[in-house]
């Protein structure tokens, strides 16, 4: 039921767990209801993530950057309304564009902030730990390949680490600009932004660099719930063989 095109229909699932605020459903022009989203707040203080990420970084990454994908998610949603009700379906393919790019853009955004603390970072333990040493092997051999995935990413885009219910299993995934070459079905539970406007002003073009400081500001107890969150759909194919 969530095999649709790429990235958008697999993190709305989680989405009612990533946005703080509720959205509010306002009336369209023609029929219909027009999902208006709010940016969600920080849990913590701008400032609370340095030495590793400065409070500039924050106050640009979330005030600016992210506002502005839930801006353009706003619109999309109001002009895909207005191109369904006028039948327009050059629009509506390109309005559905937008909708995948800046609502997958706002939810990974989210992800990513829920996902730091202060005073975090290490390992993780129980369940997040027991699957990820099934899947990769080691903690240790898990973090060179995300640390790798993330350095490998070509121009603007993120690492991920998602849960596929249909295989039962962790993968890491990269995914181009918000939502281009994620697997179909699965749940981000932990993502890294390496786009140039999460750490440019503090770590100019050294990623490598960026990547390394930010596993120590992960935080795992919100990781570990995130995957026993996506662990609460059973696929019927998963389920049988249990
Ligand atoms: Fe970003």
């Amino acid at each position: 039921m969530f095999m649709r095109t790429l990235f958008i229909l697999s993190i709305v699932a989680w989405a009612a767990v990533c946005v703080d605020a509720e959205p509010q459903a306002i009336n369209a022009t023609n029929g219909g209801t027009v999902m208006k989203h709010e940016l969600p707040s920080l849990p913590y203080a701008y400032n609370a993530l340095e030495p590793y990420i400065s409070e500039d970084i924050m106050r640009l990454h979330h005030d600016k950057h992210q506002a502005a994908y839930v801006a353009g998610l706003n619109k999309a949603e109001y002009e895909l309304q207005k191109a369904r009700d006028e039948g327009d379906y050059a629009a509506i393919s390109y309005w559905e564009r937008q909708l995948a790019f800046n609502g997958s853009g706002d939810l990974l955004h989210t992800l990513f902030f829920r996902d730091m603390a202060s005073s975090a970072g290490g390992e993780p333990s129980g369940d997040l730990a027991d699957q990820i040493k099934k899947d990769f092997g080691s903690f240790d051999a898990f973090k060179k390949q995300f640390s790798a995935a993330a350095a490998g990413v070509e121009g603007s885009g993120w690492v991920a680490l998602v849960w596929q219910p249909e295989f039962d299993k962790l993968y890491i995934t990269q995914i181009l600009n918000h939502q281009n070459g994620a697997l179909s079905g699965s749940q981000p539970i932990m993502v890294l932004d390496v786009w140039e406007h999460a750490y440019y002003l503090q770590y100019q073009n050294r990623r490598a660099e960026w990547i390394e400081s930010w596993w120590n500001v992960v935080n795992w107890p919100s990781v570990a719930k995130n995957l026993s969150s996506a662990r609460s759909y059973v696929p019927e194919r998963v389920s049988a063989s249990m």
